[in-house]
């Protein structure tokens, strides 16, 4: 079994590494802000995006956004009931059914999707949530988020990313969550899956933003979707899908890789994140009562 030692990874590789910049990359590169860990996407007019896990919620805001934007939306769920008849009146906006946690599905829309042009945009949105405790713990659901929220990912960038390598263009956005940050109550199954993707994105920035792609991550706080429909409780700063969409085309706008809101949310979790867990646990079962 190999197992990743940075240290094991010499200078001269390195090298070779930084090497390997494309030329298309190192031109996008150079027009960008020093602070712009992507490059700024702006123009929608015409560009192709592929959003996975779009029939409601924020993903179905988002492809409506970019729609009205001017681009080309390829949307994928299992169930077409919010977007067959948009998809009727609108030769630019297009239903391709796949659940995520079929590899075959996945293989065979991305491919598919690959062969009739190039990529833009990835948006990696389907999700699973169900409340759970370990106090009243279920696998069966515990790996049902894995597979949707995790594992689905892991099948799309697998399908994705040879073409997108390929077309030194494009980006990938994963919709993770500010659950993922730190543990939470009641997040037994979905907390780690986000955080997983969240680091999947971290990792899969670095290695390649040297090939022409961006990749960024949206944490979100409190939407009313679907998803959210199920929580008992007041959630704090609660946004529509429609603002979330807003708020993920200016973070693609900025040229941004960590794209969170609301920030009057999101900036607080952002500090508890940096307490020393002597201090996070108890002010966290104060603030959430468990
Ligand atoms: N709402 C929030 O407050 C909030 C906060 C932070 C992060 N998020 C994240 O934002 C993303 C969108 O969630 P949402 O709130 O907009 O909820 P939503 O309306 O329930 O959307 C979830 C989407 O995932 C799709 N999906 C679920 N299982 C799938 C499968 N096996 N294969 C393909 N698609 C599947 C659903 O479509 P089908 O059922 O038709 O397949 C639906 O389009 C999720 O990743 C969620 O974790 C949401």
């Amino acid at each position: 079994m190999s197992v990743f030692n940075p240290t094991s990874v010499s200078p001269q590789a390195g090298a070779g590494l930084a090497r390997k910049v494309s030329p298309q990359a190192a031109a996008r590169r150079a027009r960008q802000r020093w602070w712009q860990l992507n490059a700024p996407m702006t123009d929608w007019s015409g560009r192709r995006v592929w959003l996975v896990g779009a029939s409601s919620g924020i993903g179905l805001a988002c492809a409506q956004a970019l729609r009205a934007a001017g681009a080309l939306v390829l949307i994928s769920a299992r169930n077409p009931q919010g977007v067959t008849a948009w998809a009727a009146q609108d030769s630019a906006v297009q239903w391709w059914p796949m659940d995520v946690t079929d590899p075959g599905q996945v293989q065979a829309v991305a491919r598919a999707i690959l062969a009739e042009g190039p990529l833009d945009l990835v948006v990696y949105a389907a999700g699973y949530y169900r409340a759970q405790r370990a106090t009243a713990l279920n696998l069966d659901e515990l790996l049902a988020h894995d597979r949707v929220n995790y594992q689905g990912a892991l099948q799309v960038l697998a399908a994705v990313l040879p073409g997108l390598l390929a077309q030194q263009h494009g980006h990938i956005s994963l919709l993770s969550s500010v659950a993922g940050w730190r543990g939470l109550p009641n997040g037994l199954g979905y907390g780690p899956t986000k955080a997983a993707l969240t680091h999947l994105a971290e990792t899969l920035y670095m290695d390649v933003q040297d090939q022409g792609l961006g990749v960024s991550v949206v944490s979100p706080g409190f939407v009313a979707t679907p998803l959210t429909a199920q929580n008992d409780f007041a959630m704090p700063a609660l946004l529509t899908p429609e603002q979330a969409a807003r708020a993920m085309l200016r973070g693609w706008a900025r040229g941004q890789f960590d794209i969170h809101f609301p920030h009057r949310f999101t900036l607080w979790l952002k500090l508890l994140r940096l307490l020393p867990y002597r201090l996070y646990f108890p002010l966290v079962r104060r603030f959430t009562g468990l």
